[in-house]
């Protein structure tokens, strides 16, 4: 019996699969010279068209909608997973839209699709992991070309720029970018780009994104925003002038810690070509099973960040009240630095907070080792709350100089608030803490 309807099941899924395609024989075109009446999404080798204009909806009616609607074989409701690494050829020169899931597949074309909408751009290529969508910016530029970041970006970011593509021949100037005079200070005439991680990982500081982008745009300077600590439930970088923005889907797109992933979204034509060239070139790409499941998560986005964003707060002011924690960072806190700034450009608080216990390293250890709720572990942005020590985890890849010097210390706890009630949330964080 169960042999019998796994055999179906293959025949349906088949059947759908070969019906979908004839979907996408009707939308998709190899080359990207053909134009169509609806509104043209990408520019680069495989062009998508939407079938249904989404321009006019809202945020979280696009979560829901765009890149859903692809299955005229039985109308499926869910955008089918196309696991095939291979496309039979028409006749020579002649495929139905795609030839090979490394350079292009219909399930993460859908949620390609999907996270051009969600962040205002043109195009996007998901990658394998967010560290490969970094990699794809970086190949918008040569060797001898200098660019600007802040010194307190996600270690596993600054080890990117700091020794493989400083072997390779860019320049990086590491900035505190809270203060945009830094910025300028330290633009040369080989200045490419400035890379903007806001809010940074794990400190939570701003940087004034509008007021980066005139110094850029004045000196004809790409901006490229890491965009995964807020989503674009929370901050739209595109809309404040930046040119491209880079997300670990890892974190709160998918949302649910089961896969590891990355996206890029452009929103001018050369920088989409390059980058869909070079994510085919290096064999950057996400899995069709991987781009499902993020496209899965990104329907529940916005509860989602209302839900972390309502936690975060809540354990946010426990902590500042707590008598064995020396600081809080959370730009929801009426005493952030930044949290004029965090009004102005966000449309929320998100999700991360960190703070520094008193009693140094060893009282950060047990905290650590003491909570029940939150498991001790890297990574962020899934449904469970996570706690975890930059300096010996997600930032131990940074110099211990550097580390310092972006206000890094053994003390400094990182939390991933997830969705659970903040009331228990709250409880297990103070019994933690006074253990
Ligand atoms: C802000 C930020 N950018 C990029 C990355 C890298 O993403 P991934 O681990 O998916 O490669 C991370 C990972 O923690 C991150 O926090």
């Amino acid at each position: 019996m169960g042999h019998l309807s796994a055999v179906v099941q293959s025949g349906i899924l088949y059947v759908s699969f070969l019906r979908a395609r004839e979907l996408y024989r009707r939308l998709a075109c190899p080359g990207g010279v053909r134009t169509y009446p609806a509104r043209r999404l990408a520019c680069t080798e495989i062009s998508i068209v939407m079938s249904t204009d989404h321009s006019q909806q809202k945020f979280e009616t696009r979560c829901v909608h765009v890149g859903v609607d692809k299955d005229d074989t039985f109308n499926s409701c869910i955008t089918p997973i196309y696991p095939t690494s291979t496309f039979r050829f028409e006749a020579l020169g002649k495929t139905k839209g795609y030839d090979y899931t490394r350079s292009g597949n219909p399930t993460r074309r859908a949620l390609e699709e999907s996270l051009a909408s969600l962040e205002g751009g043109i195009d996007c290529r998901t990658t394998c992991t967010g560290m490969s969508a970094s990699t794809a910016t970086m190949h918008l530029f040569k060797p001898g070309d200098h660019i600007i970041a802040g010194h307190d970006i996600y270690g596993g970011t600054f080890r990117l720029f700091s020794v493989p593509f400083t072997e390779f021949g860019l320049k990086f100037s590491f900035v505190n970018m809270q203060d945009v005079e830094n910025v300028r200070r330290a633009i040369t005439p080989q200045t490419k780009c400035i890379w903007i991680e806001t809010p940074s990982n794990p400190l939570l500081n701003l940087v004034d994104i509008e007021a980066v982008v005139k110094v850029a745009q004045s000196k004809g300077i790409l901006t490229i925003a890491d965009n995964t600590f807020m989503s674009p439930y929370f901050q739209r970088p595109l809309e404040l002038g930046v040119d491209v923005v880079v997300h670990s889907t890892t974190k709160y797109l998918n949302g649910h810690s089961d896969v590891v992933g990355g996206a890029v979204i452009t929103k001018k034509k050369e920088h989409a070509e390059r980058v869909g060239y070079i994510v085919n070139a290096l064999g950057l790409a996400n899995s069709p099973f991987d781009a499902w499941l993020v496209l899965r998560g990104v329907k529940t986005l916005g509860p989602r960040m209302e839900a972390h964003q309502r936690g975060a707060m809540a354990v946010a002011q426990m902590l500042k009240q707590h008598p064995l924690v020396e600081k809080v960072y959370y730009p929801g806190l009426p005493d952030h630095p930044h949290h004029e700034l965090a009004k102005r450009q966000m449309k929320g608080f998100g999700g991360m907070l960190s703070f520094d216990v008193k009693g140094g390293g060893a009282k950060a250890e047990k905290v650590m080792t003491t909570t029940k709720l939150y498991a001790m572990a890297e990574s962020l942005g899934g449904v469970e709350s996570l706690i975890e020590h930059p300096e010996t985890m997600s930032h131990a890849s940074m110099t211990l100089e550097a580390r310092r010097g972006a206000g890094i210390t053994d003390k400094t706890l990182r939390v991933s608030v997830g969705i659970e009630h903040p009331d228990d949330l709250i409880a297990d964080l103070k019994q933690a803490l006074e253990a």
